[in-house]
């Protein structure tokens, strides 16, 4: 990765975590991914030659910049949503000052409601919003995805009760192959493919 937005990414993680010890409500908080799950996260998305990639949960930009960096310049584009104007501004601002906006398209909603609008096919999928919506939204993705399409989903260890229904759906689809893999807040990687 080019060494300039490795460095913005380091100033942003520094950035997050002041901002997120200080600010007591939760809402409010960044929340970026953990930097080890981020560098996971692209190198899924830059060896699978993802080229749809859809990221529910913007925040500041912080994993939007990770994967516009991993897959951009290979004609890799990313739709990434949050419902929070204030985050959704603040990922502009950070896309902006790194050169990536060209390749992420920042939508602002509830992920629900702005999935229901999305044609496809996406073939990454990369969940890190609320997890409780995540069956749903999953539910409405499942004719979206491409034939075999790599679906993430962070929080998968640190939130063992929100996102149960999720993993659960995840392992009884037939068309998933699924692990959990034990990096930051926990990884859930499936891979679907219905050709
Ligand atoms: C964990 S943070 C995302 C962190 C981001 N992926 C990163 O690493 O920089 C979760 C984000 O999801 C957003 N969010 C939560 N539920 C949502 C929903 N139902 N629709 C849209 N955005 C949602 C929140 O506003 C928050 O910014």
């Amino acid at each position: 990765m080019n060494p300039e937005i490795r460095n913005f990414l380091r100033k942003l993680e520094e950035r997050a975590r002041i901002h997120d010890a200080r600010e007591p409500e939760h809402s409010r908080k960044l929340l970026n991914l953990e930097p080890e799950t981020a560098e996971l996260v692209s190198i899924f998305a830059r060896s699978s030659r993802a080229r749809r990639i859809l990221e529910i949960g913007t925040s500041n930009g912080y994993s939007a910049i990770w994967l516009a960096a991993s897959v951009g310049q290979d004609g890799g584009r990313i739709l990434s949503i949050d419902r929070s104007l204030e985050k959704h501004k603040l990922a502009h601002e950070n896309l902006l000052a790194t050169g990536l906006l060209q390749y992420v398209d920042l939508r602002l909603g509830d992920a629900t409601e702005v999935i229901k609008n999305l044609s496809g096919p996406f073939d990454f999928v990369f969940f890190d919003a609320d997890r409780t919506s995540a069956p749903d939204q999953l539910t409405l993705l499942l004719p979206k995805l491409a034939p075999q399409a790599l679906v993430l989903a962070d929080n998968a260890l640190s939130h063992p009760e929100e996102i149960h229904g999720y993993l659960s759906m995840v392992k009884n689809l037939s068309q998933f192959q699924h692990v959990l893999i034990p990096v930051g807040k926990g990884l859930s990687v499936a891979f679907a493919d219905t050709r």
